[in-house]
């Protein structure tokens, strides 16, 4: 069951918040890893456009919704028009081949993932890219995000910090049952949705003013978001006691029973309601995070009976950290070392 421990916040908590500030500043991407991005689209587009000369070429993922740091790698998404699904197999196979005689590195498709995409890992720049095709539910969700990073900047903040985390603690690896990037940025905004006041509204429960139809569903929600500049504003918490009750909210209040996080409804709803209550194939739905469009896909379904264990020990881990250490900031962010 769930622990639900109520622990008074600790009063010099803000003293936090400078540090956590400059990190913030620290983490976003230099003008030279940009520099470096564009050189890569720009050489992807020519090779793509002599094959393929009505292919649209966007971006997704990190390089575009704001949440990307020095380390992010390029998401490329290829719109082409093609007849049927079964296509995309062969067609990432000869964009692997196009790639190669156009003098990329390192070139792998990877056409059995559930997201299938074509990898690039470019020595030179030290950039890796994923090239997936026809995928414009992540071109959604990318808007997405970006559009809820313009609300309130502390949502760039707490996400920032919190990737950051992730990463030096291990728990940023899908392939190894822990959660996404895409992952930790919905728990984010989920989490500012629920601040008393509100720090993020929910933007898919607003009259919409941007639709897109992706193979029949509609992606709609509110993308004015120049309109909603104060809406966080009567809400006065620091980084630092945000950080702290992320942590703390993970640790000790989340119903990892029974509920499901979703920034679509901008509340908890119940697994239940969801259906993902049992075990269906690989779904064990032990930490569920539903995806804003493709309702039916839990981001929270990489993590398995083992690696529960190590997330929830961590954000337990971290919550501790930030409320008794006199230096929170060294001990939150030291690297897991993997060989202890
Ligand atoms: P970093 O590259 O770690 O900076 O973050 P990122 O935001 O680019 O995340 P990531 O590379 O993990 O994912 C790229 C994009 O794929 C996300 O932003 C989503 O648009 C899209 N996406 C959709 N579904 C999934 C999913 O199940 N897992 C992941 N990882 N990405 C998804
Ligand atoms: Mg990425």
């Amino acid at each position: 069951g769930t622990r639900r421990w109520r622990v008074e916040r600790r009063h010099d908590i803000d003293a936090f918040t400078p540090g956590l500030l400059s990190l913030y500043e620290s983490l976003n991407p230099s003008e030279e890893h940009k520099a470096k991005q564009r050189q890569l689209i720009e050489s992807l587009t020519n090779s793509v456009s002599k094959e393929w000369p009505n292919a649209q070429l966007h971006l997704y993922g990190s390089c575009a919704n704001s949440f990307g740091n020095s380390h992010s790698d390029v998401d490329v998404c290829l719109q082409i028009d093609t007849a049927a699904e079964e296509n995309i197999a062969e067609l990432l196979l000869a964009l692997a081949e196009t790639l190669r005689k156009d003098d990329f590195d390192n070139i792998e498709a990877i056409t059995s993932a559930r997201v299938p995409i074509v990898k690039i890992a470019d020595p030179g720049s030290g950039l890796s890219c994923d090239i997936c095709v026809n995928n414009l539910f992540a071109v959604a969700n990318t808007k997405l995000l970006k559009d809820y990073a313009q609300i309130d900047e502390r949502l760039l903040q707490l996400a920032f910090i919190v990737k950051h985390w992730a990463k030096l603690r291990g728990v940023n690896e899908t392939y190894r049952g822990t959660l996404s990037s895409y992952a930790y940025v919905l728990m984010c905004i989920s989490f500012l949705q629920q601040r008393e006041p509100k720090i993020l509204p929910c933007l898919q429960a607003m009259e919409p003013t941007y639709t897109l139809v992706v193979d029949g569903t509609e992606c709609a929600y509110f993308d004015q978001v120049d309109q909603l500049q104060d809406f966080g504003a009567e809400n006065k918490e620091s980084i630092a006691e945000l950080l702290w009750a992320f942590f703390h909210y993970w640790a000790f209040h989340h119903d990892y029973r029974n509920d499901v996080i979703s920034v679509r409804m901008g509340n908890t709803i119940s697994k239940q309601e969801k259906n993902w209550t049992t075990r269906v194939g690989n779904d064990r739905h032990l930490i569920c995070i539903e995806d804003p469009f493709e309702t039916s896909h839990d981001l929270g379904r990489v993590v398995d009976r083992q690696t529960i264990r190590v997330l929830r020990e961590e954000f337990e881990r971290a919550a501790t950290i930030l409320q008794y250490d006199d230096d929170p900031c060294v001990a939150l962010f030291e690297p897991y070392d993997y060989e202890s």
